[in-house]
């Protein structure tokens, strides 16, 4: 058994995949998805409070009526794509969480309301100068590796008309975490894994790409999954000369995504960049 879990055990390479994918596995998508819908929780979307005042914000320096179609990237079950659909958007959403996109297809048709939503990863994307606004929303642009982040850019851009905006998030440095390795035993179903399950935490640095892995290695009785997720941490300065080389022609810096100025001591910054 040792043996088995020694390779699992050491630190990976810089953006390694894991060996499975959490949003669209079927027992941790239901999770996630009740994480998303419970209105007070931060685990999958931001409480459903500040997703108003996002949205009101978003509506007030990009209104409906010049910037019309709005794309939204990650969108979840939908909590955003219904706000901005209400606003007056015409609204596309897409998420590689077969989960997520089920139920909001379902929520649009209840609801009797017209948005788009499509089961895609949105690096796969390929618009031509379609949409006045592109959102992606709840830091996960910086889960990508640095050449996503690039490949991803550069559909965004294309996708955009003349003058529209990428309106999107990411952690500053204020959000690392200490390395540490820790473990859990679940004797019953839990948050990773419906049977019996053992749970390794890690927490590594890679400080010369500003980068951190939390990872989690689930091991049952007859199988090891382990789950990576990335993150890049970044303040002003990298974040724009990052985005703004793609060819977009301003931007503004925000210390979230509710448009409230930038400060220090900020845990997140939005960039508003303008084709
Ligand atoms: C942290 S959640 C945020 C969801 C939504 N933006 C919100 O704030 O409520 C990240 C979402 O992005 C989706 N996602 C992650 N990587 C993706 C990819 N490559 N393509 C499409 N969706 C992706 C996940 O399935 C998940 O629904």
């Amino acid at each position: 058994m040792l043996n088995k879990l020694k390779k699992y055990l050491v630190k990976p390479e810089i953006y390694t995949p894991g060996t499975n994918s959490m949003w669209d596995d079927y027992h941790i998508s239901e999770n996630m998805l009740d994480a998303h819908l419970e209105p007070e929780n931060e685990a999958a979307s931001r409480n459903h409070k500040f997703i108003d005042k996002s949205v009101k914000w978003i509506t007030n320096i990009a209104p409906p009526a010049k910037y019309a179609n709005l794309l939204d990237l990650g969108c979840g079950p939908g909590l955003y794509t219904k706000r901005f659909h209400k606003a007056g958007y015409t609204v596309t959403g897409i998420d590689f969480s077969k989960r997520s996109i089920e139920y909001a297809e379902v929520e649009a048709v209840l609801c009797n309301v017209d948005i788009t939503y499509i089961y895609r990863s949105y690096l796969n994307i390929d618009y031509k100068e379609q949409f006045d606004i592109i959102t992606l929303i709840y830091c996960d642009y910086a889960a990508l590796s640095k050449s996503d982040r690039k490949i991803l850019l550069e559909k965004i851009y294309q996708a955009l008309k003349p003058g529209g905006m990428f309106i999107f998030d990411v952690f500053t440095h204020k959000m690392k975490l200490p390395a540490s390795q820790t473990w859990y035993y679940s004797p019953d179903s839990g948050f990773f894994c419906d049977n019996p399950h053992l749970c390794l935490n890690s927490v590594y640095q890679y400080p010369d790409e500003h980068v951190e892995l939390r990872q989690t290695i689930v091991v049952t009785e007859d199988d090891v999954k382990t789950y990576n997720t990335w993150e890049c941490f970044y303040n002003i300065e990298q974040l724009v000369d990052e985005v703004l080389p793609i060819g977009f022609s301003s931007y503004k810096i925000y210390s979230d995504v509710a448009g409230k100025a930038y400060s220090d001591d900020s845990e997140t910054l939005c960039g508003v960049f303008v084709k």
